[in-house]
C-alpha cells in the first residue's frame, strides 16, 4: 500500500560550484545511492538528495574569471553537475541549489527562529578567515596560512550576526550520549566530543564583505555565512518551513567527508536545536580517496575523473572498486592499476565469467530451461548452507556500512561456486538418466547460487546484476526483490533463460590505462567544441563558462562551411569498453575514413555495412573513448532519450561522395 511504508532520508554534501565532479565527489553519491537502492529493497521510500552549494566569495571570483553574472555561472555549473550524476546513473531524488528559491526562504526561516529564540546577536568580528574552506581561523595570526588547506588565509574586520555557539555545549555533549550512533565511525565521534568539551566559540553567521549570498531579511548588505546557508539545504530539499507535510525531516543519514564532519556534528545540530528543529539521526564521515597519498586537486593536477572510467569500464566496475577497495571510513589509495586488476579479476573473470559460463551450460544441456534439481549429494547441501550463510553475512555488513566486507562475503560465494564446478565436472557427465539428474542437480544449485549473489549485489552493481537477472529468466526487476525474503532455494526450475548480454568483457591492462588516461586528457584540456549529434555529447567540463552563446540564425556562408557528403560504410564494429560507440569505416568517395558513431545500441554492425549515410567529412579529427574519429555521421536525435536515426537516401541511387547542399 503506498504511503505505508517507513521513510528514509539521506543526503551527500551539496558540492561547491568552483570546480566539477572529480572521484572523490562520485564516492559519496555512489555510496548514497547504493544505500538508497539497498533501503528500497528493505522496503523503505527512500529520498535521497545531492546538490550544489552556490554561493561565496569563491563563486563571486570564478564568475568574475568567466566574465559572466554569478548566477549564469552557477546555473551552468549546476547543469553540468546535475547532467554527471544523471549520466552516471545516480541522479538525487531532490537536487537542491543553494540559489533555489525554496532554499533561500528556508534560510531565511531558520535565522529568524534562531534569532526569536534568543540566540542570535550582533557584534563585531576581526580575525583570519580562509576563503578557500569558507572558515573562520580562529588560532591564526595575520599573515599565516589555513592549518586545513595551507593557503593564505585574509584578515577580515565586520559587523556580523553571531550564533550563540557556545550555549550548545552542553546540549550536545548530551545529544550525543544519549544518541551514541549520531557520529559514525568511532573515530570521529571521539574527536568531535573532545572538540566540543575544549569549548566553543560564538560562530558568525553573516558576511558583509561577501555580495554573493542570501540577503539577511531586513539587514542588507549582511547576506548570510556559507555554512548557516547550505547546511541548511538539506532541510530545504524536503519541504522547508513545511518539511513536516512530507515526512522526511529529521534525516536519517548525512553522509559527508572527514573534512566537514565539524560543520555537520557540531554546528548543524546546534543551529537546529536553537531553531527547536528535530535534529538528523546519524552523520557518518568517510575518509578521502587520495592520489600519490594526497588529496586530489585540480591545481595539483591530479584528478581523476568519473566519465573516463565509466565509458571505458562501465559504471558498475567504477561503483564496485570504490566501495570494495576501501574499509568506507578510512582513507585508501586511488590507481588505476587497481581498478583494472579489481575489474578483470573479480567482474570480468568472477562475476561475469559464471554467469556466462552457467547460462552457457545448461543452454547445451536443457536448452536453455533452468532444470529441476534431483536428489543432492553433501556436497550440494554444503553449497547451499554455506550461501544462506552468505545472505545473513552480507547484509548484515551493508547494515553496517561495512561496504567492503559485504562484497568480500558476496565474492566469496561466487568463488565457492566455481570451485564446486571444478569439483563437479557437469561437462564430463554423459546423457544416461542418472547423469542427466546429477548434471541438472548441479546446474539448478549454481544457478540459484548465481540469482542469490545477483540480489545481493544490486544495490552495487545496478546496471550488471539487472543483466544477470534477465538471463536468468526470473520475473519482474531484481530491484523489486525484497531483501528481507531473500532465501536459498527460491529459483523455480522451468524458467527460460533470457538473452544474454556483454557483462564484463575482459580488458588489456595496459590498453585499458591508456585510454582512460586518454579520455580524461581530453575532458580536461579539450580541443574540440562539445560532440556532434551521433556521438555522446559531454557535459561542458571547463568551469561551464566557455562557451559563448550560439546566434539564433545564421547565414548561407556559415552552412557552406559544414562539408557533408554521402559515404558508404564499409565496416562496422563495436569497441570494448564503449557500449554506445561503433567504429566504422565510411568511404567517401576520396577516401576511406574511420568514424565513431554513438549509434551502437541502436544499429546492429553487420546491418550497416553497405549502407549509405550523410558524413560530415570537414570535421577536426577527435578521440572519442580513445578510439580516432575522423568525421560524423548525420543522425536525427528522437524521443526524449535520444535514439539516433540515421540520416540515409532510401529512394535514390546516389553516388558515393556526393555533397548535400
Ligand atoms: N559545499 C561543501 C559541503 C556543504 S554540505 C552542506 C563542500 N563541498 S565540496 O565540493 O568540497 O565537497 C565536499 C565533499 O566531497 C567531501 O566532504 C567529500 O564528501 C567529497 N570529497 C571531495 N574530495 C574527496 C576525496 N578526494 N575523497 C573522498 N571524498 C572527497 O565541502
Amino acid at each position: 500500500m503506498p504511503g505505508s511504508k517507513p521513510k528514509f532520508y539521506l543526503t551527500t554534501p551539496i558540492y561547491y560550484t568552483n570546480g566539477l565532479p572529480h572521484i572523490g565527489h562520485t564516492y559519496t553519491t555512489v555510496v548514497a545511492d547504493a544505500i538508497r537502492r539497498y533501503k528500497r529493497m528493505r522496503g523503505y521510500e527512500v529520498v535521497m538528495t545531492t546538490g550544489t552549494d552556490e554561493h561565496g566569495v569563491n563563486v563571486e571570483r570564478a564568475a568574475q574569471k568567466a566574465g559572466i553574472p554569478e548566477s549564469e555561472y552557477v546555473a551552468r555549473m549546476a547543469v553540468a553537475w546535475k547532467a554527471l550524476w544523471d549520466e552516471l546513473g545516480i541522479p538525487a531524488d531532490e537536487f537542491i541549489r543553494t540559489t533555489d528559491i525554496q532554499h533561500v526562504r528556508t534560510v531565511q526561516w531558520l535565522f529568524k527562529l534562531c534569532r526569536e529564540n534568543g540566540y542570535v546577536y550582533k557584534g563585531i568580528y576581526t580575525g583570519q578567515y580562509c576563503i578557500y574552506d569558507n572558515a573562520f581561523v580562529t588560532e591564526a595570526k595575520p599573515g599565516d596560512n589555513c592549518p586545513d588547506c595551507g593557503r593564505p588565509t585574509e584578515t577580515v574586520t565586520e559587523e556580523n550576526y553571531y550564533f550563540k555557539l557556545s550555549a550548545f555545549q552542553k546540549p550536545l555533549l548530551d545529544f550525543y550520549k544519549r544518541n551514541p550512533a549520531f557520529i559514525q565511525p568511532e573515530t570521529r565521534k571521539n574527536e568531535i566530543i573532545s572538540f566540543v568539551e575544549g569549548g566553543l566559540k560564538d560562530l558568525s553567521i553573516t558576511r558583509t564583505t561577501v555580495r554573493w549570498g542570501i540577503p539577511v531579511p531586513g539587514e542588507e548588505p549582511h547576506v548570510f555565512y556559507v555554512w548557516f546557508d547550505a547546511l541548511t539545504a538539506y532541510l530545504s530539499a524536503v519541504g522547508g518551513p513545511e518539511y513536516e507535510k512530507r515526512g522526511f525531516w529529521p534525516c536519517d543519514l548525512h553522509l559527508v567527508g572527514k573534512d566537514i564532519i565539524r560543520f555537520h556534528a557540531v554546528y548543524w545540530p546546534a543551529f537546529l536545536m536553537a531553531a527547536m528543529l528535530p535534529v538528523p539521526r546519524q552523520v557518518w564521515a568517510h575518509g578521502w580517496f587520495l592520489m600519490d597519498a594526497s588529496k586530489m586537486s585540480k591545481s595539483k593536477g591530479n584528478v581523476v575523473l568519473p566519465r573516463p572510467i565509466a565509458n571505458m569500464l562501465g559504471m558498475d566496475a567504477m561503483r564496485y572498486f570504490l566501495m570494495r577497495e576501501v574499509v568506507f571510513g578510512q582513507d585508501g589509495n586511488f590507481s588505476y592499476d587497481a581498478l583494472v586488476t579489481r575489474y578483470n579479476s573479480d567482474l570480468a573473470n568472477g562475476l561475469g565469467n559464471l554467469a556466462s559460463r552457467t547460462a552457457a551450460m545448461i543452454e547445451k544441456s536443457f536448452g536453455g530451461k533452468i532444470p529441476k534439481p534431483g536428489p543432492r549429494l553433501p556436497q550440494d547441501e554444503a553449497l547451499a548452507k554455506a550461501v544462506s550463510e552468505t545472505i545473513g553475512e552480507a547484509l548484515d555488513r551493508f547494515e553496517k556500512f561495512e561496504f567492503a566486507r559485504s562484497l568480500e562475503a558476496i565474492w566469496a560465494a561466487i568463488a565457492s561456486a566455481d570451485k564446486y564446478l571444478t569439483s563437479e565436472q557437469p561437462w564430463a557427465l554423459g546423457d544416461s538418466e542418472a547423469d542427466t539428474q546429477r548434471k541438472a542437480t548441479i546446474l539448478w544449485t549454481t544457478a540459484e547460487l548465481l540469482r542469490v549473489v545477483t540480489v545481493l549485489a544490486h544495490p552495487v552493481l545496478p546496471e550488471s546484476t539487472a543483466k544477470v537477472w534477465t538471463l536468468l529468466g526470473q520475473p519482474g526487476r531484481v530491484s523489486a526483490v525484497e531483501l528481507d525474503g531473500l532465501r536459498w532455494g527460491q529459483l523455480a526450475a522451468g524458467a527460460q533463460l533470457g538473452r544474454a548480454q556483454a557483462l564484463f568483457p575482459r580488458v588489456d591492462k595496459q590498453e585499458a590505462i591508456e585510454r582512460i588516461e586518454a579520455m580524461a586528457n581530453e575532458e580536461l584540456n579539450p580541443t574540440q567544441p562539445p560532440a556532434p549529434a551521433a556521438a555522446p555529447a559531454p557535459v561542458a567540463t571547463t568551469g561551464g563558462a566557455a562557451a559563448a552563446p550560439a546566434p539564433e540564425k545564421i547565414g548561407i556562408e556559415d552552412f557552406t562551411k559544414v562539408e557533408m557528403r554521402v559515404g558508404q560504410i564499409k565496416t562496422a564494429e563495436r569497441i570494448v569498453g564503449a557500449d554506445k560507440l561503433l567504429k566504422l569505416t565510411v568511404d567517401i568517395g576520396t577516401e576511406i575514413r574511420q568514424i565513431c558513431a554513438g549509434i551502437a545500441q541502436f544499429y546492429e554492425p553487420e546491418k550497416l555495412i553497405g549502407r549509405k549515410v550523410a558524413v560530415v567529412v570537414n570535421l577536426a579529427p577527435r578521440k572519442l573513448r580513445g578510439v580516432e574519429s575522423n568525421g560524423m555521421i548525420v543522425a536525427a536525435s528522437v524521443g526524449p532519450e535520444g535514439r539516433p536515426v540515421l540520416a540515409g537516401f532510401p529512394d535514390e541511387d546516389v553516388e558515393i561522395g556526393a555533397r548535400l547542399k
